[in-house]
């Protein structure tokens, strides 16, 4: 997109920053949903950028026939999945991932990592128990102005990163949130089980929420829990019910376990639900939907419960885990980045997003995407300054922990330093974390 094209578009959104703006629906007249109601006064929470990373390494059906008792017939028609990617590098973390993807996203918005908000990064599979993985994304991608903070909500966790956004955009308390869905969920499956290891894959996906006066975006959200189905799926070791021990460690309690037929009859009915819900939400119905992306887990579950109870036909659900399995809350984020890639979005396009999974969660949102899918062009300049920035943010990460590293040496205290209390040997220098390696 040419320059003076898009400050002509920025101008007929009413926004001063960058990125592509937002276009005016262009629908035909019957497409067109019936007036919405405005929370935010004429604000709206609309995507402007999006983008997915996946570990190189692919691990197919047969690949797993030599590892457990399973074949390639058994996995595919009981779950579509063919093969998936797994972090077969130890750099590659959830942070490493995560920041790949959300790097893509502000490229694809053309917007300086330094306007974002808000980072909120949902996962199951975090680089630590605490810090936020979106923490360390923050810091790796130099959004030196954002909150960041990890959303647990398992599968469904993307869509309700998504209601966070809109929520804090229309509250007026953010212009940019960065939503991510990143796992590495092969760390944490027990790869002689066969009943859960060849469901799984790593892989991450973001989108840039923007504050925007062009109506739509993310129009409406549903949210539910029932935690009395909270061990049907879980990772029952490592928190506080169970802390790590000996014994947690040898009896394999720090990996997932699943009840999946009764997690496949709960997904069965409240994907249809949860997606009645949020279209009635939006004034929209079944018929309106343009592209339903849901979360993919199973494709007999998309089968049952989009195309059979919605009456939803194939051509208008996008699946893709026959090449990724199920990535967890990633699923949602690379399966749109893939859907945009193969041409299936256009602006005024209303699609809806729909997971469940762990807790027990679900969450639908319908959207009305507005803004053009062709990647805009970057000059030469722009990209290089980009590469520039983070490169920039690794030195200033580095000289951040370089600072703090001369405080513990020299202290910040002059009385002290004047008794000759201190020891001046240096410390140890601390560990970087992962989501930093290599930038
Ligand atoms: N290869 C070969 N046989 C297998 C395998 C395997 N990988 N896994 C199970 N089997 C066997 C079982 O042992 C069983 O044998 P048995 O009859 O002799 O006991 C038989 O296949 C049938 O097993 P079921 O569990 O009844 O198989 P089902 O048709 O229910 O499919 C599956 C299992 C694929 C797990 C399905 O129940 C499912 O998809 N459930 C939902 C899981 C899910 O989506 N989880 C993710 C939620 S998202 C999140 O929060 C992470």
């Amino acid at each position: 997109m040419a320059e003076n094209e898009r400050s002509d578009l920025d101008h007929a959104a009413g926004r001063n920053g960058d990125g592509p703006a937002p276009v005016k629906d262009e629908a035909p007249a019957q497409q067109v949903a019936p007036p919405l109601p405005q929370p935010g006064g004429g604000r709206y929470a609309q995507i402007v950028g999006w983008g997915y990373h996946v570990p190189s390494k692919v691990i197919t059906n047969h690949d797993l026939e030599q590892i457990v008792d399973t074949s390639d017939e058994w996995i595919r028609t009981r779950t579509g999945i063919e093969e998936r990617r797994v972090a077969a590098d130890p750099n590659e973390t959830t942070a490493s991932l995560a920041a790949a993807a959300a790097r893509k996203a502000l490229d694809v918005a053309d917007v300086h990592p330094s306007k974002v908000d808000l980072i909120i990064c949902s996962t199951s599979s975090p680089e630590y128990i605490f810090p936020a993985t979106a923490s360390v994304v923050q810091d790796a991608i130099g959004a030196v102005n954002a909150g960041a903070f990890d959303l647990s909500a398992a599968c469904s966790g993307f869509v309700y990163g998504l209601a966070m956004a809109r929520g804090h955009i229309l509250a007026g308390d953010a212009e940019y949130v960065l939503v991510i869905g990143a796992e590495t969920l092969s760390r944490i499956v027990d790869w002689t089980d066969r009943n859960t290891c060849v469901l799984f894959g790593d892989g991450a996906g973001a989108v840039l929420v923007a504050a925007s006066d062009v109506p739509g975006g993310i129009m409406a959200t549903e949210l539910g829990s029932d935690g009395s189905g909270a061990d049907m799926l879980i990772v029952p070791a490592g928190g506080s019910a169970h802390p790590a021990s000996l014994e947690t460690v040898s009896n394999g309690s720090h990996f997932i376990k699943m009840e999946g037929k009764a997690v496949f009859r709960f997904a069965v009915r409240v994907m249809a639900e949860a997606t009645t819900k949020a279209l009635d939400r939006a004034g929209l119905t079944p018929d309106d939907v343009d592209l339903v992306i849901p979360h993919q887990a199973n494709l007999r579950i998309v089968q049952n419960s989009v195309l059979r109870q919605l009456k939803i036909p194939e051509d208008r659900v996008f699946v893709n885990l026959q090449r990724y399995g199920n990535t967890s809350t990633a699923s949602i984020p690379i399966a749109l980045c893939e859907a945009i890639e193969a041409k299936k979005v256009k602006p005024g396009d209303n699609l809806v997003f729909v997971g469940f999974g762990g807790g027990l969660t679900w969450a639908a949102c319908a959207v009305k995407w507005g803004v053009p899918t062709a990647a805009p062009e970057v000059g030469w300049w722009r990209s290089t300054r980009r590469q520039a920035g983070y490169q920039a943010a690794a030195a200033r990460s580095m000289w951040r922990r370089a600072v703090r590293w001369m405080y513990d040496v020299w202290p910040a205290d002059p009385e002290e330093a004047a008794s000759g209390d201190h020891e001046a040997t240096a410390p140890e220098p601390k560990k970087q974390v992962s989501g930093s390696r290599g930038e």
